[in-house]
């Protein structure tokens, strides 16, 4: 699974180009099978979530290449197999979005009930609940769900909570619907609003992407295309945060900086400056941290996924920062890592207190899931002496060359043998 030791205590300055979102590029590969053709998609970051995609788009009988830099090759012959397998389906959570495509595309699909992060239960039933709306026979056995559709009809699906992956299911299972769908309490994330960009681009007449209800007509002529990805925002904040907690100053490269506003207020709120440039941002800081609040929440929200990373530079803060997890009901586990460096943070129900600010040290720690690794590279970053950060496999799963973008702003870090 992977171990670095990382030597903290040294300045981390320059400039660092961010890769193509993770969590788009996911959903994008799904989205693909549903054109027969050849669909090139440009900006793929080469991360191990991605190789499991492609793993499952070859079993289901589609071609998948790498063709250049980012640039991947997909062939989907009509008519694919509707099993994905078990193996790579059990471990990411995004092989989920293959039962709306495979469904609409192919009227059936066997999923496995998705693995990922253990960040407490991830239930699938608004997925589920939204694919029997359309007119699918939906089932759970034996650990797979199998859904089935002579034809998909449009519907009104009101979403309990705006999950992200049960909206872009929803919204692919729905261009292959007679008729209108729309998905309302539907999730605004970015990563939404470039998979419907990327379905229009495929032919499919979806409105509304970005807002809480998606209008989808259907059903779509399906048309390969090409279709470059957005910058993940995720680990452009995972940087800024980076940089105001290091000081910096911290240039992070190919950003869409309205993505990461609710993350630009916090940073500056703590005593950090963030300047805005064009497609860039330039984070440094010169005085204290200075202790806030934080509440993750749905897209235009703080994002969940940088919950952690947050956590270290609220250590490092002066004073007493509440931070509350409403998305995720496990997301703290970090926490007992970064105690054993030194940091002052008790977890009381969904809520971490976190009070700064303790110095850290090198310790040895066991990176738990994937955005708690980015925030345990960070605190090792900032620690006096070594840490050992073991299983790293779990970050290269969700960040490219993350080891050299951060040798070449600067940290001193070594692979170990395991
Ligand atoms: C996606 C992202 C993940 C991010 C999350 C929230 C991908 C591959 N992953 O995950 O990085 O942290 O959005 O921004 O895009 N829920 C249900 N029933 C469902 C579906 C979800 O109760 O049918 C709950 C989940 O348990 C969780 C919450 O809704 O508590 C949010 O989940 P969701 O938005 O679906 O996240 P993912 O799509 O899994």
């Amino acid at each position: 699974m992977g171990r670095y030791g990382v030597e903290g205590g040294h300045p981390l300055q320059g400039s660092v180009k961010v890769s193509g979102s993770k969590n788009a590029s996911l959903a994008l590969i799904a989205a693909a099978t549903m054109a027969p053709g050849v669909t090139v998609l440009e900006g793929i970051p080469a991360i191990r979530d991605v190789e499991v995609m492609l793993a499952i788009t070859r079993a289901l009988g589609g071609e998948a290449q790498w063709v250049g830099a980012g640039r991947l090759s997909l062939r989907i012959p009509t008519g694919l197999n509707t099993t994905v397998p078990f193996a790579e389906g059990r471990q990411i959570r995004a092989s989920s979005l293959f039962l709306g495509a495979l469904v609409a595309a192919q009227g059936r699909a066997e999923v496995p009930l998705p693995g990922g992060c253990d960040l407490g239960p991830r239930p699938v039933d608004l997925h589920l609940k939204g694919l029997a709306a359309l007119g699918a026979q939906v089932e759970v056995e034996h650990g797979l769900i199998k859904a089935r559709a002579k034809s998909l009809e449009g519907a009104r699906i009101y979403l309990d909570f705006p999950s992200v992956g049960a909206t872009e299911n929803l919204m692919m299972a729905a261009c292959q619907a007679r008729g209108q769908t729309v998905i309302e309490n539907a999730a605004r994330e970015p990563e939404v609003v470039d998979l419907a960009n990327f379905l229009n681009a495929m032919g499919a007449h979806i409105r509304g992407a970005g807002t809480d209800v998606i209008k989808i007509d259907g059903p779509t002529v399906w048309r390969p295309a090409t279709y470059s990805v957005i910058p993940d925002r995720i680990e452009a904040g995972t940087f800024l945060i980076m940089g105001a907690v290091c000081g910096g100053p911290l240039r992070v490269v190919n950003v869409i900086s309205t993505h990461l506003q609710p993350v630009i207020a916090k940073l500056r709120e703590a005593g950090a400056t963030v300047e805005e440039g064009e497609g860039l941002l330039e984070v440094y800081r010169e005085g204290p941290l200075a202790p806030v609040h934080v509440k993750t929440m749905p897209y235009p929200g703080f994002p969940t996924d940088l919950q952690s990373p947050m956590l270290v530079l609220l250590s490092q803060a002066r004073g007493t920062s509440i931070v509350v997890e409403t998305v995720f009901d496990n997301r703290f586990q970090v926490v007992q890592e970064l105690q054993r460096m030194g940091a002052n943070i008790r977890v009381e129900g969904s809520a971490a207190v976190v009070v700064g600010s303790t110095p850290l040290c090198g310790a040895e720690v066991q990176i738990p899931d994937l955005r708690a690794g980015a925030a345990l590279t960070i605190a090792a970053l900032l620690a006096r002496g070594e840490t050992i950060l073991d299983r790293t496999g779990c970050l290269e799963r969700g960040y490219e060359n993350w080891w050299d973008k951060l040798t070449r702003l600067g940290a001193r870090l070594r692979p170990l043998p395991e």
